[in-house]
């Protein structure tokens, strides 16, 4: 199996009424253990690497350890920009070998973003590389920038059809309440189900994204306290609502700080019980299974695509 754009992965994900789970990654551990969860409950992937990512590991190490966890394991797997915010970084990402990039131009004017977004498509598309592109404007933060919650904004459904029939876009990330971060706003984040709704009854059939999807586990948080962290209560998205928005358009899911949480939890608890250990691989190991632990969970009870890679 090489490596995929998620065009398959969408169309079959919508008529299956499950979700993608797409993984930030920055590491050999961490991509080994969410290809490994895959692996053992039969699901396709996307791999996603961040702007900050490809600078901490460099684009070049990124590709070579996703196209050896695509050899070790034989799944599907797209390699996909998150978050790309000028045609530049998309186009260093579509030259260097990914399969999909996003083109955030959530912080241009509905105008601009039209601009740019269709500039990556045209780009993109004589590639073979799908493009995500954003309406409406998520709180958090994403590579050190902060959006304030006042800043953030719904998406629009009026808007969906006229973007996407002007930039020719595969998949479009909706503002429906969620955040970034580990510090989300929302308390028990209230998803604006009915703002689905309405841009999928505009949208038939296509696939819509989810950002800032991490449910916070409050396991993870309360591991990291009890080793000396003052991580404040657990404010996520409870994984019943993901469940239910992988039953509609949702096709992608976006997680990240639920791995960041795992991982650390699982590091913190090592060295508050060996204190002596000095061996990388006595901690990073245990980070990387707890890592392969959360993926199986979200992979089969929340986004319901396990099950469905050897159909590829
Ligand atoms: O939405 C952003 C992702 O969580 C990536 O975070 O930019 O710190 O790598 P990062
Ligand atoms: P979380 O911070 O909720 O994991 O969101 C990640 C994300 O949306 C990456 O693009
Ligand atoms: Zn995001």
């Amino acid at each position: 199996m090489a490596i995929i754009t998620t065009k398959d992965m969408f169309k079959k994900a919508y008529a299956g009424g499950y979700a993608i789970g797409a993984f930030n990654v920055n590491n050999m551990e961490i991509i080994q253990g969410i290809t490994e969860a895959a692996k053992e409950v039969d699901a396709p992937l996307i791999l996603q690497v961040s702007a900050g990512a490809r600078k901490y590991a460099k684009h070049g190490y990124l590709m070579k350890l996703i196209e050896a966890a695509v050899e070790d394991t034989n799944l599907p797997i797209a390699i996909h920009l998150d978050h790309g915010d000028t045609f530049e970084i998309c186009k260093a990402c579509i030259d260097g070998g990914f399969s999909s990039v996003m083109i955030d131009g959530s912080h241009h004017s509905f105008e601009d973003n039209i601009t740019l977004t269709k500039q990556v498509v045209d780009y993109a598309h004589a590639k073979g590389v799908v493009v995500e592109a954003e309406l409406g404007r998520l709180a958090g933060i994403e590579d050190a920038v902060a959006v304030k919650e006042e800043d953030a904004s719904y998406t629009k459904p009026d808007e969906v059809e006229e973007f996407v029939a002007k930039t020719g876009v595969d998949s479009l990330a909706i503002a429906i309440g969620t955040s970034h971060g580990a510090y989300k706003f929302a308390g028990k984040a209230q998803l604006r189900f009915d703002i689905l709704e309405e841009v999928q009854r505009r949208l038939p059939g296509y696939p819509i994204v989810l950002h800032g999807a991490s449910s916070v586990i409050p396991a993870y948080v309360e591991t990291i306290n009890k080793y000396g962290g003052n991580m404040p209560g657990a404010k996520g998205v409870p994984e019943e609502m993901l469940r239910e928005a992988a039953k509609m358009a949702v096709c992608k899911v976006n997680i990240d700080s639920d791995l960041r949480l795992a991982m650390t939890a699982a590091i913190r608890e090592v060295f508050a019980t060996k204190p002596d250990e000095f061996d990388p691989r006595k901690y990073l190991g245990p980070g990387r299974d707890q890592i392969k632990e959360l993926v199986k969970n979200k992979l089969v009870n929340v986004l319901g695509c396990n099950g469905t890679a050897s159909s590829y």
